[in-house]
């Protein structure tokens, strides 16, 4: 069976970007592969040194995974830090990972240029860290969003490198992978390209929001003063509005409003107040589900001790055979 893997960092609570460009399409393939869905609590120490509550941000986004349908029964769903078998093939990984070519991820660059007084060498590693998530369950298929696409390139890189350096064939090259062929981009509502949680307030729309923060986010998205001519081009942060409207309303519902702009009558305060009323009817029972999820400490922790288990194991052997295949043996 084939294995899938994927993780979001705990740096705040998920938001319409997570869910759609990673968790749906986990949901859908959690019936049919050996999937593996974890918090990538290491990871976010690359921005968030001095979490404030490192401990209750992870239990946050488990209950978030929890209330969006991951399934512990099926899926293994842990913290990535349960999982020491990572931090050692992160370390061997890193012999095959050259500086140079980690100095030209995209992701790296922007992150110094946005916090220049920490340039640390784990958010230069970043790349080979991820790849040990990955690599360490030999996963075929990793569901992200758009902006991850680099990073699986990396991993392949280095599943090549080491397979070819040892005469083996032993990682299999694995792909950022989308269940609608198109990797996802959801917009951010401040009309910056993405939304994601560190974007500021205002740009994303959280799983957790009530209906009233959502209408609020949504009414104040950025627009322009409207089409002047009809089948008009659109402008991208038009362009953007129509995208999150795609995600939550109906197909007759984003017609309307294709119809409207193209013969010059939209009114975006008419759009943005539909589009908030989707996207609350779509987030209402996941919220009802975090907050019932959130109070059961008992439940998340026997998720997480159990999906650990479950992610020891196939750690474990893939481990060890690569470090037999580099030739580390015990005396
Ligand atoms: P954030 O960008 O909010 O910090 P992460 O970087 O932890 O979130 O991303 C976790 C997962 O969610 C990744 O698979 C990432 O590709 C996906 N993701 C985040 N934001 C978006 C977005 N705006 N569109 C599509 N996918 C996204
Ligand atoms: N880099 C991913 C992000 O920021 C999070 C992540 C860490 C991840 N390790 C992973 C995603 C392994 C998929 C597979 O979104």
């Amino acid at each position: 069976m084939e294995t899938v893997v994927s993780g979001i960092r705990p740096t705040g609570n998920l938001h319409l970007g997570n869910y759609f460009g990673a968790v749906k399409n986990f949901l859908k393939m959690q019936n049919d592969a050996n999937c593996l869905f974890f918090v990538a609590d290491y990871h976010s120490l690359t921005t968030h040194p001095h979490p404030d509550n490192l401990n209750a941000t992870v239990k946050q986004v488990l209950a978030e995974y929890l209330a969006c349908g991951l399934n512990p029964d099926v899926s293994a769903i842990y913290v990535q830090s349960d999982l020491p078998e990572v931090a050692e093939l992160f370390l061997l990984l890193n012999m095959i990972a050259y500086t140079g070519e980690l100095e030209r991820s995209v992701s790296f660059k922007e992150k110094i240029r946005k916090d220049p007084d920490n340039v640390n060498a784990g958010l230069l590693t970043y790349p080979v860290l991820m790849a040990s998530d990955i690599l360490i369950h030999k996963a075929a298929k990793v569901p992200v969003g758009k902006d991850q696409e680099q990073h699986l390139e990396y991993t392949r890189n280095y599943a090549n490198r080491f397979n070819h350096l040892y005469g083996v064939e032993f990682f299999p090259e694995p792909v950022a992978y989308n269940f609608g062929v198109n990797l996802v981009k959801v917009p951010g509502l401040d009309g910056s390209g993405k939304m994601g949680k560190s974007e500021g307030e205002g740009n994303a729309v959280f799983l957790k929001d009530e209906p009233d923060v959502i209408r609020k986010k949504v009414m104040r998205a950025v627009t322009d003063s409207g089409p002047t001519e009809p089948n008009q081009k659109k402008p991208e942060v038009i362009e953007n509005l129509f995208t999150l409207m795609k995600l939550v309303s109906s197909d007759d519902t984003v017609q309307h409003f294709e119809d409207s702009y193209n013969n010059c009558s939209i009114r975006y305060g008419d759009m943005k107040k539909q589009v908030a009323e989707d996207m609350n009817i779509f987030v209402a029972p996941i919220r009802e589900k975090i907050k019932e999820i959130s109070s059961d400490d008992k439940l998340i922790s026997k998720v997480v001790k159990e999906g650990a288990e479950k992610a020891r194991e196939s750690g474990r052997k893939t481990l060890s055979e690569a470090r037999k295949i580099i030739g580390i043996r015990s005396f």
